[in-house]
Protein backbone atom coordinates (compact mmCIF):
# COMPACT_ATOMS: atom_id res chain seq x y z
CA UNK A 1 0.00 0.00 0.00
CA UNK A 2 0.87 3.52 -0.58
CA UNK A 3 0.50 6.27 1.89
CA UNK A 4 0.83 9.70 1.35
CA UNK A 5 1.46 12.22 4.35
CA UNK A 6 -0.25 15.60 3.36
CA UNK A 7 0.04 19.21 5.60
CA UNK A 8 0.49 22.70 4.67
CA UNK A 9 4.18 23.07 4.59
CA UNK A 10 5.40 19.87 4.81
CA UNK A 11 7.84 20.73 7.61
CA UNK A 12 6.07 20.11 10.55
CA UNK A 13 3.23 17.86 11.20
CA UNK A 14 3.62 15.44 7.53
CA UNK A 15 7.17 14.49 8.08
CA UNK A 16 6.52 13.40 11.70
CA UNK A 17 3.70 11.29 10.47
CA UNK A 18 5.96 9.85 7.87
CA UNK A 19 8.54 9.14 10.17
CA UNK A 20 6.24 8.12 12.85
CA UNK A 21 4.45 5.39 10.24
CA UNK A 22 7.70 4.20 8.40
CA UNK A 23 8.59 3.04 11.78
CA UNK A 24 5.66 1.38 13.04
CA UNK A 25 4.89 -0.33 9.38
CA UNK A 26 8.12 -1.86 9.55
CA UNK A 27 7.93 -3.18 13.45
CA UNK A 28 4.84 -4.61 12.16
CA UNK A 29 5.82 -6.33 9.25
CA UNK A 30 4.26 -4.46 6.59
CA UNK A 31 5.39 -3.46 2.95
CA UNK A 32 4.12 -0.09 3.15
CA UNK A 33 5.50 2.99 0.96
CA UNK A 34 5.26 6.29 3.16
CA UNK A 35 5.69 9.75 1.94
CA UNK A 36 4.56 12.97 2.54
CA UNK A 37 3.58 16.33 0.94
CA UNK A 38 2.44 19.75 1.53
CA UNK A 39 -0.30 21.66 -0.28
CA UNK A 40 1.68 25.47 0.12
CA UNK A 41 5.13 24.91 -1.79
CA UNK A 42 6.66 27.47 0.61
CA UNK A 43 9.09 24.99 1.81
CA UNK A 44 10.06 23.21 -1.18
CA UNK A 45 13.19 21.42 -1.12
CA UNK A 46 13.66 22.19 2.88
CA UNK A 47 14.70 20.07 5.99
CA UNK A 48 11.67 19.45 8.03
CA UNK A 49 11.27 22.23 11.44
CA UNK A 50 14.47 21.51 14.08
CA UNK A 51 11.56 20.36 16.20
CA UNK A 52 10.06 18.10 14.49
CA UNK A 53 13.33 16.99 13.73
CA UNK A 54 14.49 17.07 17.43
CA UNK A 55 10.92 15.36 19.02
CA UNK A 56 11.11 12.61 16.22
CA UNK A 57 14.52 11.87 17.31
CA UNK A 58 13.91 11.54 20.83
CA UNK A 59 11.80 9.16 20.33
CA UNK A 60 14.14 7.43 18.28
CA UNK A 61 12.84 8.57 14.76
CA UNK A 62 15.43 9.94 12.55
CA UNK A 63 13.52 12.27 9.72
CA UNK A 64 16.63 14.52 9.12
CA UNK A 65 16.82 13.08 5.27
CA UNK A 66 13.24 14.22 4.59
CA UNK A 67 13.02 16.85 2.07
CA UNK A 68 9.39 19.09 1.43
CA UNK A 69 8.02 18.68 -1.92
CA UNK A 70 4.85 20.35 -2.95
CA UNK A 71 1.45 17.81 -3.26
CA UNK A 72 1.00 17.21 -6.88
CA UNK A 73 -2.42 16.29 -9.04
CA UNK A 74 -0.29 13.22 -9.78
CA UNK A 75 -0.46 12.39 -6.35
CA UNK A 76 -3.63 11.17 -6.75
CA UNK A 77 -3.09 8.67 -9.21
CA UNK A 78 0.41 7.39 -7.53
CA UNK A 79 -0.94 6.55 -3.48
CA UNK A 80 -3.57 4.28 -2.40
CA UNK A 81 -4.29 6.29 1.13
CA UNK A 82 -3.85 10.01 1.15
CA UNK A 83 -4.03 11.60 4.56
CA UNK A 84 -4.47 14.96 5.47
CA UNK A 85 -3.63 16.52 8.74
CA UNK A 86 -6.61 19.05 8.45
CA UNK A 87 -9.62 20.35 6.87
CA UNK A 88 -8.06 23.52 5.63
CA UNK A 89 -5.54 20.15 3.69
CA UNK A 90 -8.61 18.38 2.22
CA UNK A 91 -9.58 22.11 0.60
CA UNK A 92 -6.48 22.55 -0.99
CA UNK A 93 -5.98 18.86 -2.07
CA UNK A 94 -9.45 19.15 -4.00
CA UNK A 95 -8.09 22.45 -5.10
CA UNK A 96 -4.97 20.99 -6.99
CA UNK A 97 -6.56 17.47 -7.47
CA UNK A 98 -9.61 19.23 -9.45
CA UNK A 99 -10.99 15.75 -11.67
CA UNK A 100 -8.30 13.21 -9.89
CA UNK A 101 -10.11 13.85 -6.27
CA UNK A 102 -11.12 10.83 -4.90
CA UNK A 103 -13.43 10.80 -1.56
CA UNK A 104 -12.20 7.47 -1.07
CA UNK A 105 -8.42 7.82 -1.24
CA UNK A 106 -8.34 11.29 0.86
CA UNK A 107 -9.35 11.16 4.16
CA UNK A 108 -8.54 13.10 7.58
CA UNK A 109 -5.59 11.43 9.19
CA UNK A 110 -7.24 11.56 12.71
CA UNK A 111 -9.92 9.68 11.03
CA UNK A 112 -8.99 6.21 12.02
CA UNK A 113 -8.40 7.61 15.86
CA UNK A 114 -11.68 9.85 16.42
CA UNK A 115 -13.86 8.44 13.62
CA UNK A 116 -16.56 11.01 12.86
CA UNK A 117 -15.05 13.41 14.75
CA UNK A 118 -13.77 15.83 12.24
CA UNK A 119 -10.04 16.11 14.00
CA UNK A 120 -7.37 18.33 12.67
CA UNK A 121 -4.07 18.08 14.05
CA UNK A 122 -3.35 21.48 15.01
CA UNK A 123 -0.72 23.61 13.15
CA UNK A 124 2.59 24.03 15.26
CA UNK A 125 4.14 26.32 12.75
CA UNK A 126 4.09 29.75 15.25
CA UNK A 127 3.95 26.96 18.52
CA UNK A 128 6.79 26.08 20.71
CA UNK A 129 8.22 22.77 22.17
CA UNK A 130 5.46 21.76 23.77
CA UNK A 131 2.89 22.15 21.03
CA UNK A 132 5.58 20.25 18.88
CA UNK A 133 5.32 17.41 21.58
CA UNK A 134 1.77 17.27 21.89
CA UNK A 135 1.44 17.41 17.99
CA UNK A 136 3.67 14.01 18.25
CA UNK A 137 1.88 12.20 20.58
CA UNK A 138 -1.67 12.54 18.62
CA UNK A 139 0.51 11.75 15.58
CA UNK A 140 1.96 8.54 17.13
CA UNK A 141 -1.40 7.87 18.74
CA UNK A 142 -2.58 8.06 15.26
CA UNK A 143 -0.40 6.19 13.34
CA UNK A 144 -1.07 2.98 16.01
CA UNK A 145 -4.71 3.58 14.96
CA UNK A 146 -3.96 3.61 11.01
CA UNK A 147 -2.41 0.55 11.15
CA UNK A 148 -4.46 -1.13 13.28
CA UNK A 149 -6.92 -0.45 10.74
CA UNK A 150 -5.11 -1.01 7.07
CA UNK A 151 -2.80 -3.91 8.34
CA UNK A 152 -4.31 -7.41 7.18
CA UNK A 153 -3.42 -10.74 8.24
CA UNK A 154 -1.30 -11.14 5.44
CA UNK A 155 1.00 -8.54 6.54
CA UNK A 156 1.98 -7.58 2.96
CA UNK A 157 -0.83 -4.84 1.71
P1 LIG B 1 2.99 22.16 8.48
O1 LIG B 1 3.19 23.58 9.18
O2 LIG B 1 1.83 22.33 7.50
O3 LIG B 1 2.64 21.25 9.59
O4 LIG B 1 4.30 21.84 7.78
C1 LIG B 1 3.35 24.75 8.43
C2 LIG B 1 4.62 25.15 8.06
C3 LIG B 1 4.78 26.29 7.30
C4 LIG B 1 3.68 27.03 6.92
C5 LIG B 1 2.40 26.62 7.28
C6 LIG B 1 2.24 25.47 8.04
N1 LIG B 1 3.85 28.19 6.14
O5 LIG B 1 2.83 28.81 5.77
O6 LIG B 1 4.97 28.56 5.81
Amino acid sequence: MNILMVCLGNICRSPIAEGVLIEKAAKAGLNWRIESAGTNGFHDGEHPHHLSTKICSQNGIDISSQRSRKFSKKDLLEYDMIFAMANDVIFDIQRIAQEEYSEEKVQLFLEPLYPGKLQNVPDPWYGTEKDFVEVYDLINKACDAIINQYANPSKTN
